[in-house]
């Protein structure tokens, strides 16, 4: 693995900054296998509940959304998988064989628990059995706290992550759900209580509704809701929590290709975490994103993911008082590649887009308000926008 890829994460070393995320493809030794020999830097292995129910998962509890319209639709993945099915012995036993076989690929545990005594036990046991680092599960999409949202999320963070912290050398990480009213805030209760990095974001909660049945898709109720969508809101709040919190971040939610891991190291990720696009294309894409990521680095000189780590984030983002707000820009039509489908002309609310029935193209008039969206719904490009 070259070198420049090897990053430090709270205390670990890890030959790549992409992480496979806590799920079913980190669910036993076989899968860490996998994960090593792509070129992961790490796995969270799928989180251990303290609730029994927790431990079985429905059938079907996967299921891919697509809706909307051609040029203007989404992709969601909604799940319900529930946390790992045998005992935490098994679990432990997962930890040893993975350390056993010297596989390069660090081992981060995951545990979720409810009681303060279990999340201390299972802490020490992890520990134990060789896990690198613990990532606390405070975050699932289908547990009471989070479903409830009843606002103590921050309470119950700064009561549990400090016994976890306290009962172990190996570092504490805390992985975050979306669903908070203020994320950063919440970091901030995590790094005070002692987490040594935090995981940004677990997934959504959601639903979709089976209209003639009359009632939810998939198990018949809410789900784990995430796709390529994600990685909008947790590269917004990664950079806004990048200098707020000093410890070192894990962007997840929504990697799909390449870019998006350089985006979220940009936003000021130390690590990425990848998931869904594992169960979608398989483990072979990890090297695929480690030679991208290798790409970029090259074309822009970098020796070392922390050379542009960050870099979107404090002034380079605009507020509410920076941004130009001049008409300054129109839009214009390539008359050679304009095919006269009207797709502009139909969408564009302030009649900016006159139509040449001779010539059967479009042409931009003096309306135009310089808004920039006709652009992405052009099929053949040939729109773009330009000074006034
Ligand atoms: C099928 C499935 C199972 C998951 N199970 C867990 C889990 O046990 N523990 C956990 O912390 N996160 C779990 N997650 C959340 C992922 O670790 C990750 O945070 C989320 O899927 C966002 O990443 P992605 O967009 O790359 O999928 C699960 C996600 C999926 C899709
Ligand atoms: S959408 Fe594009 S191709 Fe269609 S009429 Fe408008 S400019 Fe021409
Ligand atoms: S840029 Fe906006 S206002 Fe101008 S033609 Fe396109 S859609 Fe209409």
């Amino acid at each position: 693995m070259d070198k420049r890829l090897s990053v430090e994460f709270a205390g670990l070393q890890l030959r790549s900054p992409i992480i496979l995320a806590s799920s079913g493809i980190t669910k036993a030794f076989e899968n860490v296998k996998k994960a090593d020999h792509y070129g992961a830097g790490a796995v969270v292995l799928k989180s251990k509940f303290e609730e029994e129910l927790m431990a079985h998962s429905p059938t079907p509890r996967f299921t891919v959304i697509r809706r909307g319209k051609k040029d203007y639709c989404s992709t969601t993945n909604m799940s319900y998988e529930q946390g790992y099915e045998g005992s935490i012995e098994d679990y432990c036993n997962e930890i040893r064989q993975c350390k056993v076989a010297g596989l390069e690929t660090k081992i981060i545990a995951s545990i979720g628990c409810s009681t303060k005594e279990c999340w201390v036990k299972w802490a020490k046991m992890v520990e134990e059995a060789g896990a690198d680092a613990i990532e606390m599960n405070l975050s699932c999409p289908h547990s009471d706290y989070v479903i409830a949202q009843t606002g103590h999320i921050n309470q119950m963070v700064a009561e549990m992550v400090p016994a976890v912290v306290a009962a172990v050398d190996i570092p504490v990480f805390s992985k975050m759900t979306p669903q908070l009213e203020n994320p950063s805030i919440t970091a901030q209760v995590m790094e005070q209580s002692g987490a040594k990095a935090l995981t940004a974001f677990s997934r959504c909660l959601g639903m979709d509704i089976d209209i003639d049945a009359q009632k939810p898709v998939l198990h018949g109720g809410y789900g784990g809701h995430g796709g390529p969508w994600a990685i909008h809101y947790a590269l917004r709040w990664i950079s806004e929590m990048y200098n707020k919190v000093s410890v070192p971040i894990s962007g997840c939610g929504g990697v799909v290709e390449g870019d998006d891991i350089i985006k979220y190291i940009l936003a000021g990720s130390t690590t990425v975490q990848v998931c869904f696009m594992i169960y979608a294309y398989g483990y072979s894409v990890i090297e695929g994103l480690n030679q991208h990521l290798l790409g970029y680095m090259d074309k822009h000189g970098y020796q070392s993911v922390l050379d542009f780590r960050g870099i979107v984030t404090g002034s380079r983002i605009k507020g509410l008082k920076d941004v130009d707000r001049r008409k300054t820009l129109i839009a214009t039509v390539d008359q050679e590649k304009c095919v006269g489908c009207k797709r502009c002309q139909n969408m564009c609310i302030f009649d900016g887009i006159g139509f040449d029935d001779e010539k059967k193209k479009a042409f931009i008039n003096k309306k135009c308000d310089g808004c920039g969206l006709c652009p992405s719904f052009c099929p053949t490009g040939s729109i773009s926008m330009i000074k006034r």
